[in-house]
């Protein structure tokens, strides 16, 4: 396993939000941590990661090393790369310094920065512009272009595709799958079950802060995923085309 969670609590203040979650995520893997708005990914993640809230109680292995105690710059350089929710691009700096925040020693190489553009050939032009001036879709990008460019073992993005035009989300879509075909481990955490469906190997459905299914991809009941989301008929994926 190269991500184990052990019994994760967290709360705001006095509400209690994430009520002792266990999982893990082996090398190789796309993981997806699917559930509505309001059950807690996002705090999961977070408290994962050594952000505010910090756990009450639980365990976090990370390449079986514990790191359920440091602080989040260290666990960063270990090698997880972290894409928040809303993409969080710094839009008074260009591309090119946006994509060198996360380099804390000198420069960033330049194979690094080559493997961003192959990824994404669309930033190779813009690098001088302001990251605000970009569309959502591309901001996106170039969150995931910031986090893969120290090469961490170990991906963690939370809600890649919210708020995107519906051309955007195929290619944000289309450029995780890359990553995944590259063997880089990935969580995934949404509410959008198209994106956990064409991506992830594994599934697991959050509710109040508990997993209430775990599923890998090939078993998934859409029933219960359906019911689990509340995904209305009206938006029903089209399984036809798998
Ligand atoms: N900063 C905060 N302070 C207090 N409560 C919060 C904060 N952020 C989120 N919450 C609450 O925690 C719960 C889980 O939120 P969140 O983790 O953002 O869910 P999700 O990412 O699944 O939509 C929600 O009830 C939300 O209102
Ligand atoms: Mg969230």
């Amino acid at each position: 396993m190269l991500l184990r969670v052990e019994n994760l609590h967290a709360f705001y203040g006095k509400s209690y939000i994430i009520h002792g979650i266990s999982f893990g995520v082996e090398k190789g893997e796309v993981v997806g941590i699917l559930g509505r708005n309001g059950v807690g990914k996002t705090t999961l993640l977070r408290s994962i990661l050594g952000l505010f809230p910090p756990r009450k109680e639980g365990l976090v292995l990370f390449d079986n090393i514990n790191i359920s105690k440091m602080p989040t710059n260290k666990i960063v350089e270990m090698g997880i790369g972290y894409i928040p929710q809303g993409r969080r691009i710094f839009p008074k700096l260009t591309v090119m310094e946006n994509l060198s925040t996360p380099i804390i020693k000198g420069k960033v190489d330049k194979s690094s920065l080559q493997m961003v553009f192959d990824y994404f050939p669309v930033l190779k032009d813009k690098l001088k512009q302001l990251g605000g001036t970009l569309s959502g879709g591309q901001q996106q990008m170039l969150a995931i272009g910031r986090a893969i460019i120290s090469n961490p073992k170990l991906i963690i993005i939370d809600e890649p595709t919210e708020g995107l035009q519906p051309s955007m989300v195929n290619m944000v879509r289309k450029s995780i799958k890359n990553l995944s075909g590259k063997s880089i481990t990935i969580i995934i955490a949404d509410q959008n079950l198209e994106n956990a469906l064409e991506l992830c190997k594994r599934i697991y459905v959050l509710e109040k802060g508990k997993i209430k299914y775990e599923e890998k991809q090939e078993n998934l009941s859409i029933e219960l995923l359906y019911k689990f989301l509340g995904v209305a008929k009206s938006r029903h994926y089209d399984f036809a085309r798998h």
